[in-house]
């Protein structure tokens, strides 16, 4: 039997065994969640993003919303009084990769779908002082500008590739579906999505 001591004074044999421990531990953790329902299981209504919404969240990605944005209500009640349900982990099914964010300069978006007009958006993304006159959030002018997503067919393949679901319409019909459109749009039209699927109290 090693003793306490052996172990703490022979460091080779200190890190193999902190490896094994946090491997072990961590596979106990880890392995379950790929199996549980709860968490691989999308919650009620929860739909795929529409080729509009997928162009709008790339968007999102590109313009670094993510640094200041986090998407993710903690359950704690001073969260969800301020934005809604808490976040559950059948949310984020069709997440990849996931936009949970980490910092907060401003509010959490996961519940941000309908709370405000597109109108509302429009102005609030082309100038926040506009609608909000305290605001430090950037401005994001040359967002109205036509949306070029030449790669969308083979985004939703890849995604389907995962497991996404797309049907073959969905594909054949999303150029279509951006036609005409400015990024604005794509990226309203995600952030009037989220949040709509949340659970019901
Ligand atoms: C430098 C930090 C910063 C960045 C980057 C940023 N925001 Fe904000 N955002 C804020 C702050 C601060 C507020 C609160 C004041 C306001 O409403 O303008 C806010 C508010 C919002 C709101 C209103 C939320 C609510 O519940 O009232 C939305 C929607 C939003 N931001 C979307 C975006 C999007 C989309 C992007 C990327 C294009 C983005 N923000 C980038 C700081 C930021």
């Amino acid at each position: 039997m090693i003793s306490h001591e052996t172990i703490e004074k022979n460091i080779g044999l200190l890190i193999v065994l902190t490896i094994l421990v946090v491997s072990i531990g961590g596979l106990v953790q880890i392995v379950p969640l790929f199996f549980q329902t709860s968490t691989t299981k999308p919650v009620a209504d929860l739909k795929p993003y529409t080729a509009l919404q997928l162009s709008g969240r790339d968007i999102y990605i590109r313009e670094g919303c993510v640094g200041c944005h986090s998407q993710m209500v903690r359950p704690f009640r001073a969260e969800t009084e301020r934005y809604g349900h808490y976040s559950v982990a059948g949310e984020y099914v069709y997440d990849r990769p996931f936009l949970w964010g980490s910092k907060r300069t401003g509010p959490d978006l996961q519940r941000v779908g309908g709370r405000y007009s597109d109108a509302w958006h429009r102005a609030h993304l082309l100038n926040p002082r506009d609608v909000v006159p305290e605001s430090n959030m950037p401005a994001y002018p040359w967002l109205d500008r036509p949306l070029k997503d030449a790669d969308i067919q083979q985004k939703m393949r890849t995604l389907n590739w995962v497991g996404t679901g797309y049907s073959d319409k969905e594909i054949a019909d999303a150029p279509a579906e951006l036609e005409g459109k400015t990024e604005l749009d794509a990226l309203i039209a995600y952030l009037q999505v989220l949040g709509t699927h949340a659970p019901k109290n």
